[in-house]
């Protein structure tokens, strides 16, 4: 990760029968590849788990940012780590007491931070903030790509982005969930650098204009 603001593709709208593909199109023009894993437990939905990710980490040197919509994330992040995940966030939902995967993930030498869902405050993540590289706000429930956006998102990504300067901290703010090219620019005065977008990288009809349209959004 060199890069402070930059696009996060979600690869979960892309076509996982041409994943190789997908994502080679569109390589040059990003660093950080979202990996969005579910296990049909923490969310209703099942998306894919470290043996796509040993792929993914075989076919490009990408940083892998691996998004763990998963019950147990302490579980797994042995097995991310070997197949090649960068980064981690899990949910704060999922361990309220996130200090043991905290401590695991600096153990194993993987990234990590920790996400809010849309109802839940952003008070649940403060006290952690000094252990972490990124939070990450979600602006859609998570579990499925597509969703709109959820304004109400915008005010958290301001409290932790204000919450870290006051800390002094270099802490990446990340939002995940509807963005477009309407609404990035208002990610990032809120005050996210890392903006994950979904569809509307690998549905648009051109993913590479649309990734560098997004791009320039992000660092203007
Ligand atoms: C939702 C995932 C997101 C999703 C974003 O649970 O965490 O990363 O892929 O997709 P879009 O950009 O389509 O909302
Ligand atoms: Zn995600």
């Amino acid at each position: 990760m060199h890069d402070r603001f930059q696009i996060a593709p979600s690869i979960l709208a892309a076509d996982f029968a041409n994943l190789g593909d997908a994502v080679f199109q569109i390589a040059d023009e990003i660093e950080m590849l979202h990996v969005d894993v579910m296990d049909g437990h923490f969310v209703p939905n099942i998306s894919l788990g470290p043996p796509v990710i040993a792929s993914l980490a075989k076919a490009t040197d990408l940083y892998l940012d691996c998004h763990l919509m998963i019950t147990d994330p302490l579980r797994y992040l042995e097995a991310l780590k070997a197949s090649g995940a960068d980064g981690i966030t899990a949910h704060i939902e999922a361990v309220p007491n996130p200090i043991p995967v905290l401590d695991e993930a600096d153990a194993l030498g993987l990234d990590v931070g920790l996400v809010v869902n849309p109802t839940t405050p952003v008070d649940a993540m403060m006290p952690y903030l000094d252990r972490l590289g990124m939070v990450l706000v979600m602006s859609v429930q998570p579990g499925f790509g597509g969703q709109s956006f959820i304004e109400a998102s915008l005010p958290k990504v301001e409290a932790f982005r204000s919450a870290i300067e006051a800390r002094g901290l270099a802490t990446n703010v990340q939002i995940d969930g509807g963005i477009t090219l309407d609404n990035a620019a208002r990610a990032r005065d809120a005050g996210a650098n890392i903006l994950v977008a979904g569809s509307s990288v690998f549905r648009a009809n051109d993913p590479l204009a649309t990734v560098r349209e997004l791009n320039a959004i992000v660092r203007g």
